[in-house]
């Protein structure tokens, strides 16, 4: 009787976690941090990324059958990583599935706002995340006399993924992207991709100290922690093996150690190909 309830108690079941590519292991990096007993199943959808330039119906599309490959490997969650997605697929995700489901647009708006004495909130992120305003609604939603200030930055995610993350090119860059947010007095700019905490020291030098940055991949492993323990998900089994995560992708980009050395800050020696 004991072993089967161990063999049926969900908390130990994997929390799945998914991206465009590899830019959502900023985000396991954070939940490694947070939850180091949590197993967690990864897949980046690397042979059709980026999603930042797509349509919404093909975002959704492709979220779709992410969603239902992590499902079959049993998780008890599913952690949308990646912001595009996560501005777009949300919902129908919430919709075709009965386990907790959470992007990443939320826990980053709930921290801006706490983090803001000006109500002047900046948001960066890809052009499908601009487009889709989800961060502009998120931060509304909790308060509505906030004003805020939107662009989108696509070429970070070409530096971060090359590591031109701190050279004087990627800082050109920066000052020009920030530049829209002169003389807005924001006070608070959420980082809205998965690619640009890899690039905080360039954008804040851009951004000014004064300006916090908010880093949402951080906020949201803050959040998985809070919903596990809501829901007497969290695994409270001591983790045995070292590094029992599991990691999948739809194509092995160029240089994937590099990359996932500079994202997760560890190589990841066993990465799987799949095809969805
Ligand atoms: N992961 C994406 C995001 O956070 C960035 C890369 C892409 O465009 O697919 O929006």
């Amino acid at each position: 009787m004991t072993s089967r309830m161990k063999i049926n108690d969900e908390s130990s079941r994997p929390i799945g976690v998914f991206d465009s590519g590899i830019g959502g292991l900023t985000v396991v990096k954070e939940l490694n941090r947070l939850l180091p007993n949590e197993k967690i199943i990864y897949f980046g959808d690397t042979a059709r990324v980026p999603y930042g330039n797509k349509s919404k119906e093909t975002v959704i599309h492709y979220s779709l059958q992410v969603a239902y490959f992590l499902m079959k490997k049993k998780i008890k969650m599913l952690v949308i990583a990646c912001n595009t997605a996560s501005s777009v697929s949300l919902p129908t995700l919430k919709r075709h599935f009965h386990i907790p489901i959470l992007g990443v647009i939320e826990p980053g708006a709930k921290s801006a706002i706490a983090a803001s004495r000006t109500d002047n909130v900046g948001v960066i992120g890809t052009l499908g995340t601009v487009k889709s305003n989800s961060y502009k609604k998120a931060l509304k939603k909790i308060k509505r006399s906030v004003k805020v200030y939107q662009h989108a930055c696509p070429l970070f995610v070409h530096l971060a993924e090359d590591g031109w993350n701190k050279n004087k090119i990627a800082q050109m860059i920066s000052d020009e992207y920030l530049k829209s947010f002169k003389g807005k007095n924001i006070d608070s700019l959420i980082l809205g991709c998965t690619h640009y905490p890899i690039l905080k020291q360039v954008i804040q030098n851009s951004a000014g100290k004064k300006v916090k940055l908010i880093d949402s991949g951080r906020e949201t492993a803050k959040e998985v922690n809070r919903i596990l323990q809501k829901k007497c998900l969290l695994n409270i089994h001591k983790k045995t093996e070292k590094n029992h995560s599991i990691f999948y992708v739809s194509d092995f980009p160029h240089k994937f150690k590099d990359v996932s050395q500079r994202f997760l800050s560890k190589e990841l020696k066993h990465v799987h190909k799949v095809k969805l």
